[in-house]
């Protein structure tokens, strides 16, 4: 496995995620982009959003991912699961989700067997190792379920030596705990959990990132994000 430290080039502090997305929340959705994993979610072919009937949002957040499901059609039940306390109240708030857990995504008190959809956004670099995290996405997954990650890319994590990070009330910039899995990594967890690869984007720093992020124009067309589809063959 790979060390983010190897690829460090800001050396901010590291706080750990619960930490982290505790101070992170205030100013979380005003600073997280849309492209980064809501543009990609939009290209998917894979699931039938409009005909999945329960879902798991693991790392649910504020509610970002579950929001964009209702957006996108899903109208089924909703259950999120996430280990930071003032992001599930944010989710609360939103309103969005039947059920919120607060808990570790890589053993939830979801029930076996009962999604049709397990989905994921912008959790994979805070996990050191995908394994487990696949494991309780298939445990939890019905016959037929579909399984979405999307992740920070690991090209972009070694080009820009850029952990994911937030800036606290004092201006300090504050890494969270990031770990860089290769696509491969993706790959072999998934498959070795039994999931079968049904759709993969990647998405790279195009206009649109440009226009929020000017200075990036060294990483032009450079990939920051992934979407990867999984399924789970009906018995
Ligand atoms: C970048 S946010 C993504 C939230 C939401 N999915 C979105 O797209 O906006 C990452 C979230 O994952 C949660 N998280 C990270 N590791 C986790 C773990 N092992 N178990 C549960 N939640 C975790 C954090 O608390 C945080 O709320």
């Amino acid at each position: 496995m790979l060390d983010f430290s190897d690829f460090d080039t800001r050396g901010y502090r590291t706080v750990d995620v619960a930490t982290g997305y505790g101070q992170w929340v205030t100013t979380y959705e005003d600073t997280v982009e849309d492209v980064m994993d809501l543009a990609l979610l939009d290209e998917l072919t894979v699931p039938p959003w409009r005909e999945v009937r329960r879902t798991a949002d693991l790392g649910c957040g504020t509610g970002r991912t579950g929001a964009w499901l209702r957006r996108r059609g899903v109208t089924g039940t909703l259950d999120g699961v996430d280990l930071t306390p003032g992001m599930l109240r944010k989710a609360r708030a939103k309103g969005v989700h039947d059920r919120l857990l607060e808990g570790d995504v890589r053993a939830t008190e979801l029930e076996s067997g009962a999604y049709d959809l397990v989905i994921s956004s912008l959790i994979d670099e805070h996990l050191p190792d995908l394994r487990p995290f696949y494991q309780e996405a298939w445990r939890l997954a019905a016959p037929g379920a579909h399984c979405v990650v999307v992740a920070f890319h690991p090209h972009f994590i070694m080009a820009s030596g850029m952990p994911t990070h937030f800036t606290d009330a004092s201006g300090e910039h504050v890494a969270i705990s990031t770990h860089v899995h290769l696509l491969s990594d993706h790959v072999s967890a998934g498959l070795g959990a039994g999931w079968r690869l049904a759709e993969m984007r990647e998405g790279v720093i195009d206009d649109r990132w440009l226009e929020r992020k000017p200075k990036w124009e060294k990483y032009r067309h450079h990939p920051i994000s992934a979407a990867l589809v999984w399924h789970r063959e009906g018995d």
